[in-house]
């Protein structure tokens, strides 16, 4: 089990739930599932089944969706039906058939299917009271009925050339009153506001403005630590203190903002020496064996701990990763890999000096002292005495090395070249006061 974000926007229809959530999910680099079109995907291959044959027919709908040429495509068995969905017959079909229970228990199973696995802005009516009760950020979105219906007519004309001739103002309005109505009223988890989620009135505000006033919170979420995260550091940080007589230098290093922190590896306590040092709340990549231990299991993704399978670059964990610097989140990466047999410095791989490039983030060269001493790989245990020390070197910023040198592959070989350096120097220069 992972902690992957997930935010929910609800909101009646028109009130620009879809350009709103599409929106920031590309800022945020997030999935989005638009769980209206699944609604409209059954209300197509149902057509004008009822009762018993309706439900029959559910078994055989099988949804996907695609991403083509950059752009999100609707399936239904096979067939593209991207377009097909979006008219209005569809629209009120869609909201009869939302009424139905098993109906709705199939497109809430497949939303969570849809939804796992990645960081997600979902959307929809029930998402944040009913399919996604532990959702980390939860929103609802309102707007007056005149503004929904103008911006539902700007949608529907859009491409065509005598704007505003075919559809009627008032009659969109009384189209979407009525989608509200039955919406709102049905008996099977209506459109309602979870009781945690953030009302966000969009009537006289921008696609961009109601996006952004999102991103905050959503940021504003990731950056407060779990309290579990903040006893297990504060626990460290006494027990360090107490054994090993942990001291730490030089962590006004340590930028606001995104960063790489990169340290040696030599022991099993690098990590918690490291959380118990740093002032920031950081990331950490963990093997995904752990993520399957009973109590570890449930602990693990509070502590900011992300799955590696393997190495820690393959693409789906440097996608992680790159997403967290891109939103200033600070992650602990070990550029050796995995914790050296001698406590000598192994040969750095190139992923930190990739994502430092990708996502324009300093790393942190950090040297860990002592560890070796107390809990070196071949051991068991760890010794109850020894000293520990936790040094933070000055940034390296990837901008330095791509104009000094140009080509990315040199300046990421440079940057690596210079981040093991200053490891070394690190440990040879330091001197415990
Ligand atoms: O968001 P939309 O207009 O594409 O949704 C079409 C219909 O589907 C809407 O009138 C109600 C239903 N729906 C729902 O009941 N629950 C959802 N999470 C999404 C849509």
């Amino acid at each position: 089990m992972n902690k992957f974000i997930v935010v929910t926007i609800d909101g009646p229809s028109g009130v620009g739930k879809s350009t709103v959530a599409k929106l920031v999910a590309s800022k945020l680099d997030f999935d989005y599932l638009d769980t209206g079109a699944i609604y409209r995907t059954i209300a197509l291959h149902v057509g004008n089944l009822e009762g018993d044959s309706l439900i029959k027919a559910l078994d055989k709908c099988n949804y996907d969706v695609v991403i083509e040429n950059g752009i999100k495509k609707h399936y239904l068995n096979g067939k593209d039906v991207t377009k097909e969905i979006r008219s209005e017959k569809i629209s009120q079909k869609a909201s009869v058939i939302a009424t139905d229970s098993r109906v709705r228990e199939v497109a809430n199973n497949l939303q969570r299917k849809l939804a796992s696995n990645c960081n997600i802005v979902v959307e929809g009516r029930d998402c944040g009271s009913t399919v996604f009760p532990n959702a980390d950020v939860k929103v609802f979105l309102t707007a007056k009925v005149m503004e929904r219906a103008k911006r539902r007519m700007k949608e529907l004309n859009e491409g065509r050339p005598n704007k505003d001739q075919i559809f009627n103002i008032d009659r969109i309005a009384d189209e979407i009153k009525e989608r509200d109505f039955r919406d709102t009223e049905r008996e099977n988890s209506p459109l309602k506001r979870a009781v945690d989620a953030i009302s966000i009135n969009t009537t006289n505000m921008s696609v961009e403005q109601v996006s952004e006033n999102i991103i905050k919170l959503v940021n504003k979420e990731v950056a407060t630590p779990h309290f579990l995260y903040k006893i297990l550091c504060l626990l460290c940080r006494w027990v360090f203190k107490f054994l090993y007589k942990m001291r730490s230098y030089g962590v006004e290093n340590l930028p606001q903002g995104r960063a790489i922190i990169a340290p040696n590896h030599v022991s099993f306590l690098d990590p918690p020496a490291i959380g118990a040092t740093s002032p920031f709340k950081l990331h950490s990549l963990a093997q995904d064996y752990l993520f399957n231990i009973p109590l570890l299991k449930w602990i693990i993704p509070h502590v900011n701990a992300h799955p590696v399978s393997g190495s820690a670059y393959d693409t789906g964990v440097m996608k992680i990763i790159a997403s967290l610097l891109r939103k200033d989140e600070k992650v602990l990466i070990f550029p050796e890999g995995g914790r050296s047999h001698n406590g000598k410095l192994l040969p750095l791989k190139r992923g930190v000096a990739l994502l430092s490039s990708m996502t324009e983030s300093p790393i942190i060269p950090v040297a860990i002292i002592g560890a070796y001493e107390i809990w070196p790989r071949n051991k068991r245990f760890p010794k109850l005495w020894g000293k520990l020390s936790v040094v933070y070197g000055k940034p390296i910023f990837w901008k330095d090395y791509i104009n000094k040198y140009c080509d990315k592959k040199i300046a990421q070989q440079q940057m690596l070249n210079d981040l093991a350096k200053i490891l070394q120097e690190l440990q040879a220069n330091f001197k415990r006061d």
